[in-house]
This record gives C-alpha cells, structure tokens and sequence, in this order.
C-alpha cells in the first residue's frame, strides 16, 4: 500500500479539503448525483481527519449538486464549442476533467496555488488529451498570457470567488473576458450575508480560511466588460438534483427557499462574454 499523503495546507487551500470529502460521501451513495470515484480513492491516500471538515449528509450531497450543475454548463458549452479552451482555475482535487472526458479538441487547464497542484500531480492520474496543470494564484498575469487566445474560452471556478478579495475578483473577470474572443464564465458565489455568517461554516472556520467577497446583484457584474451578460443565476436552494438530499435537507432547503433574506446567500451564475 503507498504511503498516505501528510496534509500541510492551510486556509483557503486546506478548504479543498472538504469539497473533495464532499464528492467523496456522495459517490459512496446508491443514488450518487456525481459517481465521483476518483474522489473517494483520492481521500483513501490523504493522511488527514476529515471529520474535522463537518461535511456529511445535506452537506456533502449538496457540494456534489453544485459541482453537476457546473459540469453541466461545462458540458453545454462545449458541446456547442467542440474546439473550446476550459480554464477551470481553484480545481483543488476536483476531477472535472476526468467526470467530463472532453477528447483531444479540447484544450483544459487545471489551475490552482502551487501546494495544491503539487498535491494534486502526486494523487490524481492526467486525464488524456491536451491537458496541463498551472500551478499559479489566479490574481498574477503571467499565466493568462500563457494561455493561448485563440479560442472560445470558457472559465470554471468553483468555490473560488468568495475568497478573493473583490477587486481582484472584479479584476479576473476582466483580465478573462479582455483575453479570449468569446466563451463563459460558471461559478459559484455567496450573498453578502453569507460572507457575514462565514463563521457559520464549519470547514472555512476549522481552515482557518476567511472569505472576502459577496455578490447580491449578479447583474452589476455586467458592467465589468462590454458584452458581458448574465445568461443564469441559480440559487443554491432552486438546484437540480435537490430530491437527492436526505429528508431533513430537502425541508430545510425548501424552508430556505420561502426566506428571503436567507435564499441568496449562494448562487451558481453563468454569464457570456
Ligand atoms: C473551496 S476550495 C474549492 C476547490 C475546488 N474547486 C473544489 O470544488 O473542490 C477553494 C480553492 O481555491 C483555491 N484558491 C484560493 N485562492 C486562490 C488563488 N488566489 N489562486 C488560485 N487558487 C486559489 C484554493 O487553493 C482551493 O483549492
């Protein structure tokens, strides 16, 4: 049996953690949303208490949710763009790139901080293809420029913007949309009141992690580049695959969906450039 992985992340990079417990306990599921098994596998090799991460049950179950919702855009975008470059930037130990096999037309670029990608080049296999792993904070130029430009290009991050500092958010989106002829932007943000209630979230707080930016009005976003337009803002509580949740999840959800002040707090958005 290999060694198992020692884990020295901390922080935001130590959260990847959790999403990656997520998928894991969900794949071990008969009614599976993901069937991330790779997940599991990769959980087996890391020398870590995941039980320190809080997430099981609804938790897990809905991590797995938000991550199909955004290999579905993922999908459909290249399905309608077969020679497409994916940027899919804080990718942790997420193996969106093996669930979605794109093939060789497909240019994709796992991105994320330094330690992670390091981690993640010692426990998960290369999908085929043309694939390259960046290891790289998505707030330094010099790996945009190294991404060719001569593609529609879509962006995936997830679980990514409510740790960047707004403007450097703000920044990202630009430098993307200044980069690429046409593509999308998927990912995931939280509301304002889920930036102040971020104490509430047991694998931020155990991290050590702090998040920084909200986002209430999806559409002020368009203002960052012309053309850019928001084509989905989904809240967290309107999700497909919520009957896959455990009863208590499912109430909980749909109790959540009647409150205003509470239902915003985490949306997927999907604009176009
Ligand atoms: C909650 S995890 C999400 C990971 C992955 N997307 C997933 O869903 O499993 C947050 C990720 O953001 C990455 N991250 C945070 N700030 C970053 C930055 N400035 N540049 C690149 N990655 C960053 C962390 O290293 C970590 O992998």
């Amino acid at each position: 049996m290999q060694d198992r992985e020692k884990i020295t992340l901390t922080g935001a990079q130590e959260t990847m953690l959790a999403t990656l417990y997520g998928r894991a306990l969900d794949s071990r599921l008969p009614g599976s949303v993901l069937n991330d098994r790779a997940a599991d596998e990769a959980v087996a090799r890391i020398d870590y208490d995941f039980r320190k991460t809080r997430v099981q049950g609804t938790t897990a179950i809905g991590i797995a949710i938000r991550a199909k919702q955004l290999d579905i855009w993922t999908q459909q975008f290249l399905g309608a763009n077969p020679s497409a470059t994916v940027l899919h930037l804080a990718c942790g130990l997420d193996t969106r790139a093996q669930r979605l096999a794109p093939g060789k037309s497909v240019r994709w670029i796992d991105l994320d901080m330094p330690d992670v990608i390091a981690l993640r080049s010692r426990l998960l296999s290369e999908p085929e293809g043309d694939y390259r792993m960046v290891a790289a904070s998505v707030t330094s130029d010099e790996w945009l420029s190294e991404v060719p430009a001569d593609r529609p290009t879509v962006a995936v991050f997830e679980g990514l913007a409510m740790y960047l500092h707004e403007q450097d958010g703000k920044r990202l989106i630009q430098r993307i949309c200044q980069r690429f002829p046409s593509g999308q932007l998927l990912f995931d943000v939280y509301g304002s009141l889920g930036i102040k209630l971020q104490k509430l979230v047991p694998a931020v707080r155990n991290a050590g992690a702090t998040l920084h930016w909200g986002v209430d009005d999806p559409r002020s976003l368009e203002s960052l580049h012309d053309g850019l337009t928001c084509l989905d803002a989904l809240r967290s509580v309107d999700l497909p695959y919520l009957d896959r949740l455990p009863r208590s999840g499912r109430i909980s959800m749909r109790m959540v969906s009647h409150i205003p002040a509470l239902r915003d707090a985490g949306r997927l958005l999907r604009y176009l450039f």
